[in-house]
């Protein structure tokens, strides 16, 4: 599976960790920064991943910012993309079961790095259930499409 990575300054320690993890579990990763702890603007990060995901470039995202918040709203106004902002292991599997969840968005300075690693694992390891889900799912895509005209 392919998932793009990406992080604010604000989570850009959190990313580092969750890139050594994933790699270390033989994802292919694609980091689209930051590349350092400087400074940068949290919406242009998550732009950049929300449209690789979207596009279908990569299956999911994985996105960190100080509180997953900024980064996550970012994300969702690219038309496609439905990040989740978690922070327990509950609402990483309700959000792939329930939502179809294609980026996960987490808070570096909220949660600590087990528990981030495993609301990935969580996350990466749960797929979407469908049905009556499905429905929902597709009143979200028709938001999308009302407010894209
Ligand atoms: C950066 O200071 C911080 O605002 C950002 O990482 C994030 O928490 C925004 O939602």
């Amino acid at each position: 599976m392919k998932i793009a990575l990406g992080s604010d300054h604000g989570g850009y320690l959190l990313k580092t960790e969750i890139k050594a993890h994933l790699e270390s579990k033989g994802y292919e990763i694609e980091d689209f920064g930051c590349c350092t702890p400087e400074a940068v603007d949290y919406p242009d990060i998550g732009q950049a991943v929300g449209e690789a995901v979207a596009a279908g470039k990569f299956e999911k995202g994985i996105l960190c910012c100080g509180t997953g918040i900024g980064i996550s709203i970012s994300a969702n106004k690219v038309p496609g993309v439905r990040a989740a902002l978690c922070g327990d292991c509950f609402s990483a599997k309700a959000s792939r079961e329930h939502n179809d969840a294609n980026i996960l968005a987490l808070g570096e300075r909220v949660i600590g790095v087990g528990l981030a690693k495993m609301i990935v694992d969580i996350w990466l390891e749960n797929e979407f259930l469908g049905g009556r889900h499905g429905c929902r799912v597709d009143k979200i895509k028709a938001i999308e499409d009302k407010f894209s005209k």
